[in-house]
């Protein structure tokens, strides 16, 4: 059995790409691995500063979650703010972290070039929170997309750097959970690239009926194939791939036939890939909206997490503060 940390930071609503590259997966493992997942509610901050709505977009994620199929019986689930072990762990590590391999970490610097009038030490500190994170429970994996290859190398040289500092072997070198499977890439409706959270290419979890059938009838296309069998591309090729997740496999096989044949008409394919999503997506943002409405059931699903999160992380604190060499008088 492994330990598995993972976090996702509650800036905003979750699309499906989060969901076949991540949520479905974590709903599976929760039950051969001892899992954590939080919200990173502190990281939200380093980009996303509003009072206003920091609350409701963590209720948004949290109802998200437990709506996808994560249990709070078996797996612990916990808002990163709730656990102050964290931050005593990540100011612990921001001593054994260089201000140079911060600087050069490749996802800083995107970070630089997004919001150059915010280059907070927060955002420098980012990996050191996130390794903190994920030490705190001594996690041997990490489930994480591409994006994130990065962070995990510098917590994995943090825990080397802690254990060659104090002559231990305390911390595991964490690595990255790819399910045993390739990591699935959910494109966009934009023609090219993957569904993201900022670029409005993506579907919603939460989006109506509506919405859905709106943004899959723009979704990019092109003038259509003008010879039998010729490679399908790009954008054609991400509506086959999204349609390969939630569509029959008959329905798939049907519009590859016609693409090869020069029969196809988009206007049919969107419209039976924006059914299929409809079906596929309304049950979850049903049950969404109706946890989130119950904020009994919430608040008694974070209290539990952050009991079980803070058991977790207290031993390994308290194990830390020796290590160092704080003693009590
Ligand atoms: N940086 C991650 C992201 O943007 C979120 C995150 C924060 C995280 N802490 C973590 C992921 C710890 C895994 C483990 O997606």
């Amino acid at each position: 059995m492994e330990i598995v940390v993972s976090g996702i930071r509650s800036t905003g609503n979750l699309h499906l790409g989060n969901y076949f590259g991540a949520l479905r997966n974590f709903t599976r493992m929760q039950h051969e691995n001892k899992c954590f997942f939080f919200i990173a509610d502190y990281h939200s901050l380093t980009t996303h500063p509003t009072p206003s709505n920091l609350h409701e977009n963590v209720r948004q994620v949290l109802a998200e979650y437990l709506a996808c199929g994560i249990d709070p019986d078996v797996a612990t689930i916990y808002l990163q703010s709730d656990v102050p072990e964290v931050t005593e762990l990540y100011l612990l590590l921001n001593m054994i972290a260089y201000k140079g391999e911060l600087e050069r970490t490749t996802t800083f610097k995107e970070k630089v070039r997004n919001q150059p009038d915010n280059v907070n030490a927060g955002l420098l500190t980012y990996p050191v929170l996130m390794a903190a994170d994920i030490i705190i429970h001594k996690a041997n994996r990490v489930p994480v997309g591409k994006d994130q290859e990065p962070h995990l190398e510098i917590t994995r040289k943090f825990a080397r750097r802690f254990n060659n500092m104090y002559g231990t072997g305390f911390f595991p070198e964490p690595e990255a959970y790819n399910f045993g499977e390739k990591l699935v890439k959910i494109p966009g409706l934009d023609g090219t690239g993957k569904m993201g959270k900022s670029e409005g290419n993506g579907i919603f979890l939460s989006d109506d009926d509506k919405t859905i059938r709106k943004k899959v009838m723009r979704a990019v296309t092109d003038s259509g194939p003008t010879e039998p069998d010729q490679k399908v591309a790009e954008p054609i090729k991400n509506l086959f791939t999204i349609m390969q997740f939630v569509s029959d496999p008959a329905t798939v096989k049907h519009f590859k036939e016609q693409y090869a044949a020069c029969t196809i008409r988009y206007g049919d394919l969107k419209k039976q890939l924006a059914e299929d999503l409809v079906s596929f997506v309304a049950p979850i943002r049903e049950s969404i909206a109706g946890i989130s409405a119950d904020r009994d059931y919430l608040r008694k699903v974070v209290r539990r997490g952050e009991e079980k999160a803070r058991e977790s992380a207290s031993k390994t604190i308290s194990d830390v503060r020796r290590i160092i060499g704080f003693k009590p008088f």
